[in-house]
């Protein structure tokens, strides 16, 4: 008989939430669990999934805070609740402080919708074709305190095809991170990460 799932995910978010759920539905086949998930935003439409599938799901609105560490006190609290092994941010549109990054180091994990160090950043795809890029993808990487600009633990990438437009771009590489993320959890959880 197996040991269940041994690894403990908390998603951090802010939107949509489609990383959230391929996060979600690809952990029923792997070895780690959603623990629950945090949102600085309470509209956002990734609470309501959450709540939909049973996580344990709160919002942490950043705007009743009066600073940033306030904010990201509260955040950690939320988080702690939860007891993650790790912290995945999946479309999370916050800038987080050293502190808050020093206090989860080396089990903070973002994706970033570009292929890094290339486009850290916001609106990567129409800037990777306004640039011309040949290829592009996500990147799933530690937390630091650069800004997009931590340890990269894995990609994934595509040809950009001629004439392709930002909307099929966006789409094409979402279906990558959606593979990618949980792809790292597995290896993760399987202690196949080396982090330093
Ligand atoms: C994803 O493309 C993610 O890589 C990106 O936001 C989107 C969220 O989509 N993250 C960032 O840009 C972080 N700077 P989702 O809410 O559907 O997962």
């Amino acid at each position: 008989m197996g040991l269940g799932p041994s690894l403990k995910v908390a998603v951090v978010v802010s939107g949509r939430g489609t990383n959230l759920r391929a996060l979600h539905e690809k952990a029923s086949k792997g070895n780690y669990s959603i623990a629950g998930v945090v949102s600085n935003n309470p509209m956002a439409p990734a609470l309501d999934y959450a709540s939909r599938q049973g996580l344990p799901a709160c919002a942490v609105d950043h705007r009743v805070y009066a600073t940033r560490a306030l904010f990201e006190g509260a955040l950690a609290e939320a988080l702690d609740r939860l007891s993650p092994d790790v912290i995945a941010l999946a479309g999370f549109l916050r800038v987080l402080g050293t502190d808050f990054v020093r206090r989860y180091q080396g089990r903070l994990l973002n994706i970033h919708p570009s292929l890094l160090p290339s486009f850290p950043g916001l609106d990567t795809h129409r800037r990777a074709l306004e640039a011309g890029a040949r290829e592009h993808g996500a990147t799933v990487h530690l937390v630091t305190d650069a800004v997009d600009g931590g340890p990269i633990i894995a990609q994934a990438g595509l040809r950009v095809a001629p004439g392709e437009d930002v909307a099929t771009l966006e789409a094409r590489v979402l279906a990558l991170e959606h593979e990618l993320y949980p792809y790292v959890l597995e290896r993760w959880a399987r202690g196949e990460v080396v982090t330093h």
